[in-house]
Order: C-alpha cells, then structure tokens, then sequence
C-alpha cells in the first residue's frame, strides 16, 4: 500500500517504518496516526517480517502530536483522539515480533509515548526524551503517563511531566527508558545489526519472552511465574529447543525454524 507520511519498507526478515513529516519534525497528524495504524496491519498479516524497526526522517524520531489539532479538540474529540493514539499503541505492543524503537533527535511527547510502546529503545547520542505536553496546558494522553511510570516509577515520572523537560540519551540510559545509546555516525547500521540478530533467533521463543514479560509487568509476582512456567512449556512444542541445544553441544550455530 502507498503511504504519504510514513515509510515503510521490508528488506529480507526486517520491516523498517519511517515516520515521514521533516518538515515538521514527524509531528503526528491524523493521517500519519491513521498510516501507521494501517502499516501496523500489514506487519501483523506478513509472517515474513521477524523484526519490527521505527525510525524518523529528517532530524527528529517525532517531535509529538501536531501541536495544531489541539485547538480542533472539544472534550468529546479529545477523548477520541486519545483513545486513537492509545488504540494504535496497544496495536504496536501487542504485535507478535520484536519491536525496537530506533530513536535519533527528538522524542517528545506523542513521540515519546510511542518509543515506550515499543519492546526497546536504542538511541543515537544526540537524542532527547520528553513529555512537554504540560506546557500545552494539557497531560500525556497515548499511554505516557502509564507506560512512564511503569519504567521509572512514579516520582520520577511525574517530575518529567510535570516539569515537561527533555533528558539526554544518557539520562534516559540511566533511568532505564534507553537500552543502548550508539554514535549517530553508525546508528542506523547498528539498529540494523541488532534486528538480524534478533531475526536469526526462534519465533516462538521471541514472542514467549516478549508476551512473558509484557502480561508478568501488570500481575502479581505468583501470577507472572505461573505465566512464565506455561510460556516455557510452550517453547517446547517449537523444534527450535532441540536445535539450540543441540547446536550448543555441537559448538555451532544454531539455524531456528521457527
Ligand atoms: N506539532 C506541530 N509542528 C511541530 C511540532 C509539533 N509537535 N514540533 C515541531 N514542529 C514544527 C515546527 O512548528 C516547525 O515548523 P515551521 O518550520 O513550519 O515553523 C518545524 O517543526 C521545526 O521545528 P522548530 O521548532 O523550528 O525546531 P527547533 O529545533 O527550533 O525546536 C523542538 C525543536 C522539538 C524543541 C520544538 O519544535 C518543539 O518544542 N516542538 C513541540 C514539542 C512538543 O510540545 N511536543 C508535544 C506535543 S503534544
């Protein structure tokens, strides 16, 4: 399908989705909201995609929601819009692959929100985090408020959106909302690096650790073991264990069917 504001693109088992507004730093519009949204489903219906990559164009990752459909909104539409976004991000994190938001420049407030929906973040130095949305005289909306506080705790949550100001990527590194930071020089190719890598391991053990983790985040410690212990026995209808294991003991690489 032709998209106008985003990118999307699949080179061998890695899908690549550009947010595409320059211009604008990818301020998210209703259009873009929708295309990504769209290519969502197009990466959930091709089992031939194993990784999932977000990135920008331009200078920014997304510098937030386009700042000018807010004076559009009533209460009803606002609560629409969020409830859209929020649909989308629920879409983005409840894929069966791995995820990882590849962040350079800015990743502000929708942004932000949508880099924390994503299963990790690399960030290329010179990127910055925030959720400015408090000074709009309005609170995160696509889930930041939440996903934050699950990430840094509550305290520190609330100072960033409170106060709305932008961490470093090390800051972000040291908080936890950053996995790995790389040069700019080399980011895209490492992020690259990193998603054949994950493409190269078992579907089923990806998707068991990714789901594990997600369900186990948001139920008591019993209740996430229980998960945890049927998520394993599912790795086990794979012929991928026999293979890890085998490859191990035979001191080769494994080759997942999966
Ligand atoms: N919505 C709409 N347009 C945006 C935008 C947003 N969230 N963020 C940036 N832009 C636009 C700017 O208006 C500008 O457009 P113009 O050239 O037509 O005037 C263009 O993108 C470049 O941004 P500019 O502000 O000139 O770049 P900068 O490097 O000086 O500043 C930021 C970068 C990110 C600090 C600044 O653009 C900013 O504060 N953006 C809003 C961030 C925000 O509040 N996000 C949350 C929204 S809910």
């Amino acid at each position: 399908m032709g998209y106008k504001t985003i990118i999307f693109t699949v080179d061998g088992p890695v899908a690549t989705l550009s947010f595409n507004r320059p211009e604008k730093l990818n301020a998210i519009n209703p259009e873009l909201l929708a295309e990504f949204s769209q290519a969502l489903e197009e990466v959930r219906s091709n089992a031939a995609i194993r990784v999932l990559l977000l990135t920008g164009q331009g200078r920014a990752f997304i510098a937030g929601a386009d700042i000018k459909h807010f004076l559009e909104l009533d209460p009803l539409s606002a609560r629409q819009m969020a409830v859209k976004g929020q649909d989308a991000l629920f879409k983005l994190e409840e894929l069966p692959i791995p995820v990882i938001a590849c962040v350079h420049g800015f990743a502000l407030g929708g942004g932000c929100e949508i880099a924390l929906a994503c299963d990790f973040i690399y960030a290329a130095k010179n990127s910055k985090f925030g959720q400015p949305e408090i000074n709009l005289g309005f609170n995160p909306c696509w889930g930041g408020s939440q996903r934050l506080t699950r990430i840094v705790g509550k305290s520190l949550a609330k100072e960033l959106c409170l106060t709305g100001r932008f961490l470093d990527a090390e800051e972000a590194r040291v908080l936890g909302l950053v996995a790995q930071i790389f040069p700019e020089a080399t980011f895209q190719e490492e992020c690259r690096r990193a998603a054949l890598a994950l493409a190269a391991k078992g579907r089923v053990a990806l998707e068991s650790v990714k789901r594990v983790i997600d369900w186990g985040a948001d139920v008591d410690l019993r209740t996430g073991c229980a998960l945890e212990a049927e998520t394993f026995a599912l790795c086990f209808t794979s012929p991928d264990v026999k293979e890890g294991v085998n490859a191990f003991l035979e001191k080769r690489q494994p080759r997942f069917q999966s």
